[in-house]
């Protein structure tokens, strides 16, 4: 279900002797993001529970000269700080955290059919997994004083909807994370900041739809016209390749006094109500009729 990202080659390399680890980068807007920050000069760690998916994705993009998978679940304190020392011994620093692995846990949206341990599962990955990304990066970032630590929080953090709550919370709660940790590492010159997009038609989307074991390119189509439906800025359909554009952004020097932020790429979703221009659009339908 790939977005086709990254094809161009850039004109300068905004990246040039950075190194970055990439949690989830196996798949969706991880792997597309490490495409685009080797594209950029980085070199880069991807770390995932997909091993297999990993390598030849590593293999795919560079050498181990540029590129490296490491097996690493997020959750775990030891894998964790492995990703951030194989960064460090072999290709000699960590400038950039970007913590992006992330699972949907169950889709059923009513708080009485949420499942206790299921819940606690997701805020294992995607809470206490982007807790342990930022406390092992800035274990080495702070010596240095520099660093860059990159959250993907989610738009189901900027606007309610019934999503499943613990989902939302969790991404909520990278919000939160993403804004005290700016506060605590400001002193350090490191900036940590979250970028929040809209739906996209990655795995983890498909697993949300319930179309995991679907045909990928009929999973990407559906997915891709409920969105569409859905979303605020027409004529455009959000991508992998513009969450990494955002990542890089973030990442780059041009983002050098850009901390705290929640960069929200979601064509405007979460700032428009459309539910009262709707509702005059039908009073006005009906009185026409
Ligand atoms: N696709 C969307 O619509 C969307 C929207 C908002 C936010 N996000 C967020 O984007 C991030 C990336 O998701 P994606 O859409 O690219 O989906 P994806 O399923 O393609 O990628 C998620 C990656 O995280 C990895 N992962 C899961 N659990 C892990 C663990 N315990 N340790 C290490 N890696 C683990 C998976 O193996 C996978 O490679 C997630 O945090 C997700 O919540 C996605």
């Amino acid at each position: 279900m790939s977005n086709g990202c990254c094809s161009q080659e850039p004109t300068s390399k905004r990246l040039e002797g950075k190194v970055a680890v990439i949690t989830g980068g196996a798949s969706g807007i991880g792997a597309c993001t490490a495409k685009l920050f080797v594209k950029h000069g980085a070199k880069v760690v991807i770390a995932d529970v997909q091993d297999d998916l990993g390598l030849s994705l590593s293999r795919e993009i560079g050498s181990e000269d540029v590129i490296t998978y490491v097996h690493c679940d997020v959750s775990s304190d030891s894998d964790v700080k492995n990703i951030v020392d194989t960064a460090v011994s072999k290709y000699g620093k960590l400038d950039i955290m970007f913590s992006n692995a992330g699972v949907s846990g169950g889709l059923d949206p009513r708080i009485i059919a949420t499942d206790n341990e299921d819940f606690k599962k997701v805020f294992e990955i995607n809470v206490f997994g982007g807790f342990l990304a930022a406390k092992h990066a800035a274990s080495v970032m702070i010596p240095e004083k520099k660093g860059c630590i990159l959250f993907t929080s989610s738009n189901s953090a900027a606007i309610a909807f019934p999503g499943p709550h613990a989902y939302v919370v969790s991404k909520h709660a990278l919000n939160g994370l993403t804004k005290n940790l700016s506060a605590e590492l400001g002193q350090h010159g490191i900036r940590v900041n979250c970028v929040s997009p809209f739906g996209i038609a990655t795995p983890l989307m498909a697993t949300a739809f319930g179309m995991k074991d679907a045909d990928p390119e009929l999973a990407k189509k559906t997915i891709e016209g409920l969105l569409g439906t859905a979303a605020n800025l027409k004529e455009a359909t959000l991508g992998t390749e513009d969450i990494a554009m955002a990542a890089l952004y973030l990442a780059s020097d041009e983002a050098k006094y850009v901390s705290g932020l929640n960069l929200v790429v979601d064509g405007g979703y979460s700032v428009t109500n459309p539910t009262i221009s709707g509702a005059i659009q039908s009073l006005f339908a009906s009185a026409q009729a």
